[in-house]
């Protein structure tokens, strides 16, 4: 498939889990990636394995919340790739825990990783986008962004953030011809947040994954490649019509 042939993706957090299916998904959609992960090792493996598909690929190694690293990246990735026309904000870090147990250290440090991430993220490439009048953002946003559960309380205030910025930020570059959306996910298996909390929840004597399960519509959880398909769609011209959406894509789990 070539439906993304010329196009430029900039990647937060795509060296493991979700971001890393969405890259590989892109990819094969003929998309150039660059993956900007604080995990340099597993970025670069993933660069290298996108590479060996017959893909341009780059990794760069840097934390979400520097934006002189992520302003660094987005300018060598411009040089060696392409312009970006595809931002994917997908980097992300999830505590539970009790909120009487939630210090100020792990709510602002959830704030300072998903949402301060994604502003700067998007202040270091949305200008390019404007001025070329072309883009499409894509936020990773949560279930626990549209409706609170308990343990959830940093996560899940960080991802009605998540939300609100990306509506406001729609709003204001529509006119510019870059469209800003968020997706939703439920619960998605085989990735590293999901272990994590899959182990919380088990100290925490809260149902396991395998027990969730059961209340799915649509019977299963999530694998990463579910929620790269919506990237895909959003990322491409299929939907250029569609700006301020936070896509829910939870087999049914949450319905809006
Ligand atoms: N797994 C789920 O059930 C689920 C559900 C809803 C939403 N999400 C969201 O999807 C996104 C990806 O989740 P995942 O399950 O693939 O998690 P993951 O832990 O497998 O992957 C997260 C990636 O982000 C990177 N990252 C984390 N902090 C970073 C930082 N400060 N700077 C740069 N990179 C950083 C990690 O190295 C990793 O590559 C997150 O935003 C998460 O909140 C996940």
């Amino acid at each position: 498939m070539t439906g993304l042939k010329g196009e430029c993706a900039f990647l937060t957090g795509g060296a493991h889990g979700i971001g890393r299916a969405i890259a590989a998904r892109l990819a094969r959609e003929g998309a150039a990636i660059a993956l900007f992960d604080r995990d340099a090792k597993a970025g670069e493996e993933a660069a290298a394995e996108l590479s060996s598909r017959g893909g341009r690929a780059l990794a760069f190694a840097g934390d979400v919340a520097e934006a002189d690293a992520l302003r660094r990246a987005a300018a060598e990735a411009e040089k060696r790739l392409g312009p970006i026309s595809i931002l994917v904000n997908n980097a992300g870090i999830c505590r539970v825990a009790p909120f009487l147990e939630t210090s100020l250290g792990d709510f602002r440090e959830t704030f300072r990783v998903n949402v301060e991430g994604m502003f700067l993220a998007c202040r270091a490439v949305v200008p390019l986008m404007v001025e070329r009048r072309k883009g499409s953002v894509i936020n990773m946003a949560s279930w626990n962004g549209k409706s609170g559960r308990p343990f959830f309380a940093a996560y899940s205030a960080s991802k009605f953030a998540v939300i609100g910025l990306t509506q406001a930020l729609a709003a204001e570059v529509a006119p510019f011809g870059v469209r800003v959306n968020a997706i939703s996910p439920g619960i998605v298996v085989s990735t590293e947040m999901r272990r994590e909390i899959e182990e919380a929840h088990r100290r925490l004597g809260l149902p396991a994954t395998a027990e969730r399960q059961k209340a799915i519509p649509l019977g299963r959880c999530a694998e990463p490649e579910d929620i790269a398909g919506v990237a895909l769609f959003l990322a491409s011209p299929a939907a250029d019509y569609i700006t301020g959406e936070a896509i829910s894509v939870t087999g049914g789990l949450w319905m809006d």
